[in-house]
């Protein structure tokens, strides 16, 4: 294989915009093909990236032998079987999240890339980012204490209904698959996997959520809560909370190009606790501000990351474990909110 992943990009909307334009600027990716139901908008969308080959029809571009890994965006309930579609023509696949609608789905996709001997991954982007990196590491290295508390939100409002594919009950819309996964994603990350959940949200008339929060606890008694929307404005903070201080994260699940930061902070007053051996105990400073240098493009980033497991054999970022927890709690929740799909 070339040392340059050869990339098909199926579907010419708005993610796979902002990725095309990430392997554009990545070090081990090229765009080779994209494909559209609609030859225009390959045509149109070939031509904005520079891309050699548009197609109109995504079997085409599965077919061509040109390229190696396929990336899926198309509507959540697409991912299923294009992502099948292109394991078994032999890609590799970078696939959106939320990676299926249901487990059994998602598990079938992992089986087909098994026996295909091919890489599949959901795409998280935030997950190979160098600020959660460096949080992760942060809190490896002990800089909170125990985790025992991740907060998040991830809210937007639009008021583009009509064609909306986040608002299609067929397409599996709605906040918690728009956006929920992110917030179960990240929890599931530093916590692990839970042991209870429960989730209440608000039914769009379109039928899907367009409000949604929840709580999930976890083995060791670690909590963590969130709310999604796509009817409401939230700061969209990330905090993890621990024993000993906590992490704030402003811009948490798309980091500023310009360079990550985290905040490290301790409540006021800082610690009730007695030091050992008596006397005043040190005082932190309240509030430090990691600021992590400029990282480059967000999906050229993911790009590269996805170009070292197949191009290096590094071990994915997003295991089929990690994958099936998200796809797990994400259907259960859209029970319990009473959605069909
Ligand atoms: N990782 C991220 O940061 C991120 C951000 C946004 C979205 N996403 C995920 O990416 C996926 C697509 O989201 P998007 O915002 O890019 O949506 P979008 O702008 O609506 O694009 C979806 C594309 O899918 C294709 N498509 C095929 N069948 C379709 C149908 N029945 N209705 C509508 N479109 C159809 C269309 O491409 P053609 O007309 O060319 O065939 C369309 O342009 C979703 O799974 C979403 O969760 C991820």
């Amino acid at each position: 294989m070339a040392d340059r992943l050869r990339w098909g990009i199926l579907g010419t909307g708005n993610i796979a915009r902002q990725f095309s334009a990430g392997v554009a600027a990545s070090r081990r990716g090229a765009l080779a093909a994209v494909a559209s139901r609609q030859q225009a908008s390959a045509d149109a969308f070939a031509k904005a990236f520079q891309i050699p080959v548009a197609l109109g029809d995504y079997a085409a571009l599965l077919a061509r032998a040109d390229v190696d890994a396929v990336y899926v965006s198309l509507p959540n309930s697409l991912h299923h079987a294009w992502t099948i579609a292109a394991l078994k023509a032999g890609k590799h696949v970078l696939c959106e999240k939320p990676f299926a609608v249901t487990p059994a789905e998602a598990d079938e996709m992992f089986d087909v890339a098994s026996s295909a001997g091919r890489v599949v991954m959901e795409a998280f982007m935030y997950r190979c980012h160098p600020q959660t990196l460096a949080v992760q590491q942060a809190i490896a290295d002990g800089q909170i204490g125990d985790v025992r508390q991740v907060r998040t939100s991830f809210c937007y409002r639009t008021t583009k209904v009509a064609g909306n594919v986040r608002f299609d009950p067929t397409l599996a819309g709605g906040a918690l698959m728009d956006v929920g996964c992110y917030a179960l994603s990240f929890s599931r990350l530093l916590l692990g996997e839970p042991t209870a959940g429960s989730a209440a949200g608000t039914v769009h008339p379109t039928g899907v959520d367009d409000l949604c929060t929840g709580w999930l606890a976890f083995a060791g008694g670690a909590v963590a809560s969130f709310t999604v929307g796509t009817g409401v404005q939230a700061n969209n903070t990330a905090y993890v909370c621990g024993t000993e201080g906590y992490i704030e994260i402003p811009v948490p699940w798309k980091p500023p190009v310009e360079g990550g930061q985290y905040v490290l902070a301790y409540a006021t007053p800082p610690k009730q606790d007695a030091p050992p051996g008596g006397g005043a105990a040190p005082v932190p400073p309240p509030r430090q501000t990691v600021q992590l240098p400029p990282a480059g493009d967000l999906y050229g980033i993911e790009a590269d990351d996805f170009a070292g497991h197949v191009l290096d054999g590094t071990p994915v970022r997003v295991t089929r474990a990690d994958t099936m927890g998200n796809t797990v709690w994400l259907e259960r929740f859209r029970k319990q909110i009473g959605l069909a799909y």
